[in-house]
């Protein structure tokens, strides 16, 4: 048989091997040891290696993408050799990140082309006013009105109460010679946010917000509005989520005594208190931010305006408020300029909110022709179906599974979290990557994903979620909750307890998952295209930041489709505030989303139950719908 020779980057002498032997056989010959979590079954990707140059033959790619192909690489568990090669041996970290987060989208940048002073709603300008006489008698109001009017050819200024009082002393002590900060949105009006004296005006900088509210998460950016740029990103738990972990639970406790005013508070105080510790930091003077525009759920926008939120929750399901009006800060409560505008960006119906129409435009689904899924999952699954043409939407509750909620072990997605799993199917044992690389606390909604999809294809599971209790391994056994899978002993964990999965946390995934799948079907069936047709697949939210689309199909959550047509796009949700926040067309293409968008509530909808419940199953009642689930079975 032909000898081949093989050289690593890690390695000085190559190794001669007879062609047909598998590079992690080859590598050990080198004393190189290639983690195999999977037991070289061509599962986990972990085994990744790079192929420099040579001939080789790649018996499975099922874990690899295109690109990764394309950048030469291959797994070293079903790659044999067949000619002298070149190999590169990454660090197991390096695989980690290439496979798992190098797909997710930079954080904003300042449009190509963007000029502020065209763009934004926010302006400023200087104003020499003629100073009254006997012969003039135009009061102070009036004359500041005619000035600004000939100088901006903007009809109508309004004030507040308290500007009106401040006036007076400004222009005398400026000598009539003064800059106003204004907001000239809607067209032909103009709100007021500042009179300074001119001198005090000329560098003096310009801030805005871009407020994200999720159920979970409160994300806050600071953005300087003559340039665009974001000075400052922060993020911080929803302090509300110490009353109910979901929008309904939260509904439910504002409904009671002083509930709503509570929620209220804590939410202004996540907000609040971000923006304060950015202000120390960045040394910004609060007053001189002038804007913010806010994105979130419509429960969430509701609870953070006062609003009564309960007919959201009550049959037929009705939002109390889509399209919100600018509204002043020291009305809303954020600490900024308290003349400051809050923009409270339009939502669809009480389940699809301001964070989808925001996100619909930063992810530029309609920039394009192509037929285009945009998904958002957090404790509810908001779809959008659509190209540049046409969207329809829907939410379905996915209950707070996909969060780390609801699940026995489940934890957020933060350090100690079990983030993914390789189950090694001969052994049946784990191998576990854990946030922080610290001793696992619990399993984040990742990792259920993960750990679901390995014990499906490992035979721990059956397709209907049920746990092989014949199996030879002491990791299955009866728990207090029936048939539990053990996923890391308490001795190697920082708890006290073994971490498991029990069959009650299975049911859970796959009612959430059929649910976000019977979404999908839904929406296409409504427009009578084939949801594989979908040419674009763009996932927002925290949640795209960490799921593994592979394990995702496995389960049978999102649809079966090349990996290339997926994209991860991050907060879409704040991106879109952001981009309201410093370019006016942009928040007029958000209105013009909400409107275009076609609702559908899915409880009304007598299909979604049919097609929730054939997604109940692993990965589908009709297999056919996932060919890449069924040639890693096969
Ligand atoms: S060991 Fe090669 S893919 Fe898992």
């Amino acid at each position: 048989m032909a000898e081949y020779e093989v050289r690593f980057d890690s390695h000085p002498e190559p190794i001669r091997v007879p062609a047909g032997t598998l590079l992690v056989e080859v590598a050990k010959q080198a004393g190189i040891e290639i983690q195999q979590p999977c037991g070289g079954q061509g599962r986990c990707g972990r085994c990744a290696v790079k192929v420099e140059s040579g001939q080789v033959r790649r018996r499975s790619v099922l874990r690899l993408s295109k690109s990764d192909i394309d950048a030469g690489y291959a797994l070293a568990c079903q790659t044999v050799i067949e000619g002298d090669a070149s190999i590169t041996v990454p660090p197991p970290e390096a695989i980690q990140r290439r496979l798992t987060t190098d797909h997710i989208a930079p954080e904003a940048a300042i449009p190509e082309g963007y000029d502020a002073s065209s763009a934004q709603s926010i302006r400023r300008v200087e104003i020499r006013l003629t100073p009254p006489s006997m012969d003039d008698q135009t009061d102070d109001w009036g004359r500041l009105c005619a000035a600004f009017r000939r100088e901006t050819g903007v009809e109508r200024l309004n004030a507040s109460l308290d500007q009106i009082r401040q006036l007076g002393a400004i222009l005398r002590s400026s000598d009539w010679h003064v800059a106003l900060t204004f907001d000239a949105s809607p067209k032909g009006e103009a709100r007021l946010i500042r009179v300074q004296p001119a001198d005090e005006a000329a560098d003096a900088p310009l801030y805005g917000l871009a407020i994200d509210i999720g159920t979970t998460t409160v994300t806050v950016w600071i953005v300087d509005l003559l340039t665009g740029q974001v000075i400052r990103q922060s993020g911080e738990y929803n302090q509300q989520i110490a009353r109910g972990e979901d929008v309904i639970s939260r509904i439910i406790y504002a409904g009671k005594g002083d509930g709503a005013a509570e929620l209220r508070e804590m939410v202004l105080g996540s907000i609040n208190g971000q923006i304060q510790t950015a202000c120390e930091r960045t040394k910004i003077a609060t007053d001189d931010i002038v804007k913010a525009t806010i994105t979130g759920n419509s429960t969430m926008m509701v609870l953070l305006l006062g609003i009564p939120a309960e007919s959201i929750r009550l049959e037929p399901f009705i939002a109390p408020i889509n399209h919100v009006p600018r509204l002043s800060a020291i009305e809303v409560g954020i600490a900024m300029n308290s003349a400051g505008v809050v923009d409270p960006l339009p939502g669809v119906a009480s389940y699809v909110g301001a964070d989808i129409t925001a996100g619909v435009l930063s992810s530029e689904l309609r920039s394009s022709d192509d037929l285009t899924l945009f998904i958002d999952v957090g404790t509810n699954g908001e779809i959008v179906l659509g190209s540049s043409e046409w969207l329809v939407t829907c939410a379905c509750s996915a209950g707070p599974a996909f969060e780390g909620a609801g699940v026995v072990h489940g934890m957020r997605a933060d350090a100690g979290a079990i983030e993914e799993v390789w189950i090694d199917g001969g052994t049946y044992e784990p191998d576990c990557r854990v946030i922080g690389n610290v001793p696992p606390r619990g399993i984040c909604g990742s990792g259920l994903i993960s750990l679901v999809a390995e014990m499906f294809l490992t035979g721990l599971l059956d397709k209907g979620g049920n746990i092989n209790e014949t199996l030879d391994t002491p990791r299955v056994r009866q728990g207090h909750n029936g048939p539990e899978y053990v996923v890391a002993w308490a001795a190697e964990s920082e708890g006290e307890e073994d971490i498991v999965i029990a069959r009650v946390d299975i049911d859970n995934l796959l009612r959430a998952k059929a649910a976000i799948y019977a979404g999908f079907n839904v929406l296409a069936d409504s427009v009578g295209v084939p949801l594989e047709t979908a040419e674009r697949v763009l996932i927002g939210g925290s949640f795209g930041k960490y799921i593994n689309v592979e394990k995702a199909v496995q389960i049978g959550l999102l649809p079966d489709m090349p990996w290339e047509r997926f994209n991860f796009l991050g907060n879409t949700s704040v991106k879109g505030a952001y981009l309201a926040l410093i370019d006016s067309a942009a928040r007029d293409e958000i209105a013009e989303i909400a409107s275009a968008m076609t609702y559908i509530e899915l409880s009304a909808d007598n299909t979604f139950y049919e097609a929730f419940t054939s997604a109940l199953f692993l990965p589908h009642t009709d297999l056919s719908r996932f060919p890449s689930v069924e040639a890693a079975m096969a």
